[in-house]
């Protein structure tokens, strides 16, 4: 199964300081393995939001707090970001996140239960280079996979600094048959990411995409 899948990051280990690993003891209390494990946790949350590839856990920590009501599911296979989640949890008594600590895809590689009322990519790995672009994380059969799993009228958004790869979730996006531009709605950002801000200090521009599941 894990092989099915081209891997879209390099698995970065980073520096684990002593608090995240001793927070990533406590993994097994917040991540899932399934999605239909939410039903186990769904008391009080009216909307559930994914977010994937959160690195560092700033957004996903930013909107937890700011929406009690939502069920955020997050998922990372960057340890250190997983553990800094975590420690976040532990220490602020959160209840509205879980984690899906590996490759998002084969939480999706699944039965489709219509479940997300928004889905947020925030910088997707680049792959800049052409030969690497089949890396990429957003891709038709992806787009495909996670629809699957969003309600009808739920929201995706994506952003990304590199205008090539801009340019290529703008083509997968119109020419899929189950997205809209939302103009309606718009997800709030309360600040940019890490990568994001990298981007601009390089000099790059952020692009960002605000869809609408219509079917
Ligand atoms: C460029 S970083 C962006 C991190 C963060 N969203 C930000 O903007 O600061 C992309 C992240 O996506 C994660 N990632 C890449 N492919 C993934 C996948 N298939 N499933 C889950 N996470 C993934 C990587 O581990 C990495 O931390």
């Amino acid at each position: 199964m894990r092989f099915k899948f081209l891997p879209s990051f390099v698995k970065r280990k980073g520096r684990i300081t002593s608090k995240q690993s001793k927070y990533l003891k406590y993994l097994s209390e917040f991540s899932i393995c399934d999605l239909s494990d939410l039903k186990n946790f769904s008391n009080g949350f009216n909307k559930y939001s994914l977010e994937v590839g959160f690195g560092n856990a700033e957004n996903i920590q930013a909107e937890a707090l700011n929406n009690p009501d939502t069920l955020f599911v997050g998922s990372e296979v960057y340890v250190s970001g997983i553990g800094s989640l975590i420690a976040f949890i532990k220490e602020n008594d959160i209840k509205n996140i879980r984690i899906f600590a590996d490759d998002i895809r084969l939480l999706l590689d699944n039965e489709a239960i219509e479940i997300f009322d928004s889905v947020k990519i925030i910088c997707p790995d680049p792959w800049p280079k052409e030969k690497h672009h089949k890396r990429r994380l957003i891709n038709s059969s992806f787009i495909q996979m996670l629809q699957c799993f969003m309600k009808k009228d739920s929201i995706l958004y994506i952003s990304t600094d590199w205008k090539n790869y801009a340019d290529s979730i703008s083509e997968i996006l119109k020419g899929s048959i189950f997205f809209k531009p939302s103009s309606n709605y718009f997800i709030p950002r309360t600040q940019l990411s890490k990568f994001e801000r990298m981007g601009e200090i390089e000099g790059r521009q952020i692009f960002e995409f605000n869809y609408e599941k219509v079917s």
